[in-house]
């Protein structure tokens, strides 16, 4: 399938149906986790221009591993309650930091970053077994808007949590 450019709707309601029909063509019927990984990060970084970093931790043991992800390189392991991601975690809620300098214990990994916002990902039995974690350059270029809309989104990994 060769990708086609997409141009997303600035009405946030808008945008998120036609984020997650884009990612629904990556993650329908595909069953390994590292493609969809791979294929939804790119959807998402595709759709926010302004983010400079948007991948996935995975769960592994007591830490969250790097994922398939978009961005400069980043730190590989975060512990349970470390940084937003490990605080998203062990809180089991999304984390939306409009000033990632303000973030106690936020792990800095490309020192454009801004703003960032962490999403879990569960599994049908509410079991958390990742997180998605995006970044951007700008101050509180994320919303509660943004929350519900990837919370959603993320849903459609569901299938892939084992
Ligand atoms: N800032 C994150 C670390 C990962 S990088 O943003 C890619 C955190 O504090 O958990």
């Amino acid at each position: 399938m060769s990708y086609i450019e997409v141009n997303y709707p600035s009405e946030k309601t808008e945008f998120y149906t036609m984020l997650r029909e884009q990612v629904k063509l990556y993650t329908d019927g595909e069953t390994d986790r590292m493609a969809v990984l791979s294929n939804t990060s790119s959807v998402i970084a595709q759709a926010f221009p302004r983010a400079n970093w948007v991948g996935f931790y995975l769960v592994s043991g007591d830490e969250l591993v790097v994922g398939p992800f978009q961005g400069k390189p980043a730190v590989s392991r975060i512990a349970y309650g470390k940084g937003v991601c490990g605080t998203a975690w062990k809180e089991n809620k999304s984390q939306v930091v409009e000033e990632v300098s303000c973030f106690p214990g936020h792990i800095a990994c490309d020192c454009s970053s801004r703003s960032e916002i962490v999403i879990p990902l569960r599994g049908s039995d509410g079991t958390m077994w990742g997180v998605l974690d995006m970044d951007s350059v700008e101050y509180a270029y994320f919303d509660e808007e943004d929350r519900v809309g990837l919370e959603e989104t993320v849903k459609l990994l569901e299938r892939i949590s084992r």
